[in-house]
């Protein structure tokens, strides 16, 4: 093989998914084992995803890998974790069309490219590393042929980031924690998928922050190493609230989903307060979104949206239908008005047919919102709290690109 200059590229897109009951704590850090069952709700990917190519030539002399257009080092556990378990598992390759052959056996001689990139800001704080993971391991296991389902190709995303496994299915997925010591039974189980209850609308409301947030990974330890009441969710709580939340997606029950998802979001943030020194993921304007929302279902007497956030201030709304979804946007812009200098179209992101829905237009119809009829006191504005807002809603686990949407170049593999 050695002299030839052939490339051979594998594409993938990946969604994002949101914890309705979260992952935290881990028993096994290495293998990434989790201390309890999680479930998700994979996000559209038309608004957030991650786009990955792969490729692989003789004339690569090294692996490398460029995230957002830097290149970045694949030299970390996390990645060597994932490209060791998915070369091991890789078969014969052949494509007639470019005369290229590979036997199964060179796979472990040949040097892979790896270009990843987000369809969404990096530095919002959204879970990245969940849709990157997943994304990698995917397009891998294709250009490799790798024949493992896609519950095989979870265990081995976990590896790269936990909250990734769930990220290889779309619609509602189950990480189940598993039982063996080696993690072969740790992986994702699709529920549901993003048909079953497309009612759902998502609105996420990017908080602006100026904190510099503590990391999933090194937050969890610090929980699992001082908070006993971690103890407790792990081994009372999440085990009943499992089952009454696979419940509540199978009967698309939205009561339960939602005092099970906001119930779930407030604990985990309850057990990073009991860890030591204390982790403060929410800041006020999260709080303040909490407490719109709570007020809101209050008074509608049941709820009509539900709240959860993961590692850092930003709110992620689910709202029962789109006419609650379209009420909801109403309440927030009335609440959180972009700063001057913002127009609505960077504003509001992602679905934007929802702004139609509430008549708005421009800016100016935000400033001629009225105050919502459950708040009776006097009221606040917070402009410019919040970044801007994504709206979108379920959607569809990874799929395979045509080579004309890869992001590396068909003649050298490099970044085009
Ligand atoms: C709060 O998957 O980012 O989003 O496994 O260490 O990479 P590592 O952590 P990560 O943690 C996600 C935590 C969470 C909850 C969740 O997604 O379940």
């Amino acid at each position: 093989m050695a002299g030839e200059k052939w490339v051979l590229m594998a594409t993938a897109q990946t969604p994002t998914n949101i914890a309705v009951i979260k992952y935290w704590g881990k028993r096994d850090e290495e293998l990434i084992l989790p201390v309890n069952d999680s479930i998700s709700v994979t996000l559209d990917p038309s608004h957030l995803c991650t786009i990955t190519t792969v490729a692989v030539s003789p004339a690569f002399e090294q692996d490398r890998m460029w995230l957002n257009r830097k290149e970045i080092s694949l030299s970390g556990a996390r990645y060597q974790n994932c490209l060791r378990e998915i070369r091991s598992r890789a078969n014969d390759v052949e494509d007639k069309e470019k005369g290229i052959k590979i036997a199964k056996k060179d796979w472990e001689k040949l040097h892979v490219y790896i270009d990843s990139y987000n369809n969404f800001p990096t530095a919002a704080g959204l879970a990245s590393s969940a849709a990157g993971f997943a994304c990698l391991v995917f397009a891998l296991a294709n250009l490799m042929n790798v024949k493992e389902d896609q519950s095989k190709l979870s265990a081995i995303a976990r590896q790269g980031s936990g909250s990734a496994c769930r990220s290889l299915y779309g619609g509602f997925v189950k990480w189940s924690m598993g039982k063996e010591k080696d993690g072969s039974d740790s992986l994702a189980i699709q529920l549901a998928d993003e048909k079953h209850w497309d009612d759902l609308v998502i609105i996420i409301a990017v908080v602006s922050s100026r904190q510099k947030e503590t990391s999933s990974t090194s937050g969890m330890r610090e929980t699992v190493e001082t908070s006993l009441l971690l103890q407790h969710r792990a081994k009372e709580v999440v085990p009943k609230r499992v089952l009454a939340m696979e419940e509540a997606i199978k009967n698309r029950d939205f009561v339960s989903f939602a005092q099970l998802t906001c119930s779930d979001s407030n604990q985990f943030h309850a057990v990073c307060l009991d860890t030591s020194p204390p982790i403060f993921y929410m800041n006020d304007t999260s709080h303040r979104i909490i407490s719109l929302v709570e007020k809101w279902n209050r008074s509608e007497g049941v709820p009509q949206v539900a709240y959860t956030f993961d590692a850092g201030p930003n709110s992620v709304l689910i709202a029962r239908n789109r006419k609650t979804a379209v009420s909801l946007l109403q309440r927030l812009l009335f609440y959180f008005p972009p700063n001057p200098e913002t127009d609505l179209n960077s504003y509001v992101l992602g679905d934007k047919s929802i702004l139609q829905d509430a008549g708005i237009k421009g800016v100016e119809d935000i400033e001629s919102l009225l105050q919502p009829p459950e708040i009776n006191s006097p009221f606040q504005k917070f402009q410019g709290d919040v970044s801007y807002f994504i709206c979108t809603r379920p959607g569809k686990g990874p799929v395979v690109l045509p080579d004309s949407q890869a992001l590396l170049d068909p003649k050298t593999g490099l970044p085009k």
